[in-house]
């Protein structure tokens, strides 16, 4: 199943008015929409199919009377309240990086995608992303004019967005982060962000994925759910507190990157002055990770000199 919400669209207003009040009836739905009945039938539909239940009591309104796990209505009013102008929901797709993707390099549009479950989920470095039900998988669109960034200037969107959501799950657990954006809880991976470009350099679109274990099984050493760790925390809640963190953190590109850089630092403070490991492309370095430097890399004293890798997967040493 596909549901593609569009901002403005009438199933956006007639959720906001079932959402402050009760017994609505269809006339005052009509009138407040400025649609027609059939239109807001068609309407209360839509939100139907999203997983909300509706009551409809005759010569009394409709209610609004249970909500779907995601909550795909009240994440698409908070998308479209920061430029979004079309959000998907899927209950399963491959991937929603992967969507996103194809959908920019067709129709420049600034968009956001959400599903249940992904088949073909993927991580960095070209790593798989297990992303059965019960998980918290969504990407976004975003032109990267809007931060006025170059190429060159990715990781700090990458680390920007890294920020976001552990700063967003610190709310329920004690997470920190490992370099470059991976959310650690008891010392294993509970969410990834995966960004990507679209494309030329002149009209640079970015895809930023983000997926968070919350109650869905991970069966990997390295990895964990909140779940798991005993974190008691519902999709919805770490759905709306996630997406809306993110939009806060991505509105301070470019002028605030140095107050993101200074958070990333504490947030990854369990790292700092520890030895690791870290792959970039194939090589091995190892050194005392001191910190990230103005543009994003990571800083290594290797006991010889002072390096900076780029990017790469970063492992724990003694
Ligand atoms: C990582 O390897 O740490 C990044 C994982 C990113 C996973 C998310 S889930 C939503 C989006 N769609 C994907 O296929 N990947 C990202």
């Amino acid at each position: 199943m596909r549901l593609k919400i569009s901002r403005g669209e009438t199933s956006v207003v007639v959720f906001e008015e079932l959402r402050k009040s009760k017994n609505v009836s269809g006339m005052d739905l009509a009138k407040k929409a400025g649609i027609s009945r059939t239109a807001v039938w068609k309407a209360i539909e839509k939100i139907r199919n999203a997983g909300y239940g509706i009551e409809a009591k005759k010569g009394i309104g409709y209610s609004l009377v249970s909500e779907p796990e995601i909550p795909v209505y009240e994440l698409a009013s908070t998308c479209f309240s920061n430029g979004v102008e079309e959000f998907y929901y899927f209950d399963s797709i491959d991937s929603t990086n992967t969507f996103l993707k194809k959908l920019v390099s067709e129709r420049t549009v600034r968009a956001f995608a959400i599903a249940e479950r992904q088949t073909s989920g993927r991580g960095r470095l070209g790593r798989k992303w297990l992303s059965d039900k019960g998980g918290l998988y969504f990407s976004m669109s975003l032109d990267s004019s809007l931060f006025s960034l170059s190429v060159e200037d990715m990781p700090k969107v990458t680390l920007c967005a890294g920020v976001a959501v552990c700063r967003a799950l610190g709310k329920f657990a004690d997470v920190y982060l490992k370099w470059p954006n991976d959310v650690i809880l008891n010392g294993r991976k509970v969410s990834g962000i995966l960004c990507e470009l679209v494309g030329e350099a002149e009209r640079l679109w970015v895809v930023v994925g983000v997926g968070v274990n919350v109650s869905n099984s991970v069966e990997l050493s390295m990895a964990t759910s909140l779940r798991d760790e005993g974190v008691d925390v519902s999709l919805k809640d770490v759905s709306l507190e996630v997406v809306s963190t993110l939009f806060e953190y991505l509105e301070l590109l470019p002028e605030g990157w140095g107050e993101v850089r200074r958070e990333w630092m504490e947030l990854a403070k369990p790292m700092m002055g520890r030895e690791v490991e870290v792959n970039s492309a194939g090589v091995r370095y190892v050194g005392v990770a001191l910190g990230i430097d103005e543009k994003g890399a990571l800083i290594l004293d290797t006991g010889e000199k002072t390096i900076r890798v780029f990017s790469g997967d970063c492992f724990y040493g003694r």
